[in-house]
């Protein structure tokens, strides 16, 4: 698979899972085993020695560009990107952060990403990879990109509401009626580039794909490649605490829920401690501690939780009080396993070569 400048020899994406569990380890493990790496960058300043307690976002890009570099340890040729989530406060300085530390590629969703050509202006070999949920907003960014900076995304993940983890671009209301089509929208974001842009270029299916034969239909259901992230979760390089792919491994499929998320968006998470988050956050931290979105709930009304400690909290195995992000497939995860098997189960034999062209 070609994004961009840069090509894997398999057509995977790791999907970007903040706070740090897709730090370097996950990504550069990745990355060595032939997929594309991402860094998730929403948060990467907690609990580094970048992070003094008070200045969050002076750490948070000196900590993206350490995570960066150690994740080229381990795989120097690699194809290593982050994911930049648009609701972020510091999302610019995330951004130029990823391009400075060697990104080569920026996969960014959590809201529009209107005006991501403009901040990377300055690194034109670093793609640029929204992430949609329908046509329509595959349309508005590409006919912005085109229109303000003359540049067109070098990929498009379209990510489904229904199964993927973490935060989801569609009402709350919306997600597990039906309606949604995660194949119908894959061709149809397809159809619409080449339609429109003569622009041939990968559209990648995310969200409920964990084993081969959910990687071969999407495939033959039009997908150019996937990008998953519970699957990635139970490995032994995944940056999460063991407590936090224990839980995983505990959860069966009514644990698995949606949050509203104090950033506005829906979020697929294991909810029953998602009382006692509430409870945590609003008797013990009764004020934003950081300012680290946009707009939160948390920060206008002290409502909900704080998301980015509450995720931080999970990553470092709290199990109380963190809040553990996972897509509809997690109840399937029995075992730790390794990047290489996966790969191993998706890719490594004659019938798995076919697929991948
Ligand atoms: C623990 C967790 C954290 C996530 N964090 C982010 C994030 O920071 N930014 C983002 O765009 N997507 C995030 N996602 C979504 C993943 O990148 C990926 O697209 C999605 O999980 C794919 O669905 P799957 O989990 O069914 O494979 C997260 C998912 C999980 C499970």
């Amino acid at each position: 698979m070609r994004i961009g400048k840069h090509e894997v020899p398999y057509p995977l994406i790791q999907g970007g899972m903040a706070v740090r569990v897709s730090g370097y380890r996950l990504a550069g493990n990745v990355a060595r085993c032939g997929g594309i790496g991402l860094v998730a960058t929403a948060g990467i300043g907690l609990n580094t020695p970048r992070f003094k307690g008070d200045n969050y976002f002076a750490a948070e890009p000196l900590a993206l560009k350490d995570e960066l570099a150690k994740a080229y340890e381990i795989a120097p040729d690699g194809v290593i990107g982050t994911n930049c989530m648009v609701a972020v406060t510091d999302y610019a300085e995330l951004v130029k952060a990823s391009c400075e530390g060697g990104a080569k590629l920026i996969v960014s969703g959590a809201g529009l990403p209107m005006n991501l050509p403009e901040l990377t202006a300055d690194w034109p070999d670093v793609a640029l990879v929204p992430i949609v949920s329908s046509v329509k907003a595959a349309e508005l960014i590409t006919r912005k990109w085109h229109k303000s900076y003359g540049r067109l995304p070098d990929a498009v993940v379209v990510e489904d509401p229904d199964t993927a983890g973490g935060h989801l671009g569609e009402k709350l209301e919306k997600i597990g009626t039906g309606e949604y089509d995660q194949y119908a929208t894959v061709r149809g974001v397809k159809a619409y580039l080449r339609e429109t842009w003569k622009l041939d270029v990968p559209v990648i299916a995310a969200g409920g794909i964990w084993d081969r034969a959910d990687f071969e239909n999407a495939m033959a259901q039009g997908a150019d490649g996937v990008q998953m992230g519970t699957r990635f979760v139970c490995t032994e390089e995944c940056d999460a605490d063991d407590a936090f792919k224990q839980a995983y491994m505990n959860c069966s499929k009514e644990d698995i829920g949606l949050i509203m998320s104090p950033a506005g968006l829906p979020g697929r998470a294991l909810v029953s401690n998602v009382p006692a988050i509430r409870e945590h956050d609003l008797e013990m931290t009764p004020t934003c501690p950081t300012g680290c979105l946009r707009k939160c709930t948390y920060k206008s009304e002290q409502e909900r939780f704080c998301i980015v400690h509450a995720l931080d909290r999970a990553q470092r195995g709290d199990m109380e009080t963190g809040l553990v992000f996972c897509g509809s497939n997690a109840w399937k995860a029995t075992r730790i396993e390794t990047v290489q098997g996966i790969f191993d189960e998706f890719f490594h034999d004659e019938a798995a070569r076919a697929v991948c062209g």
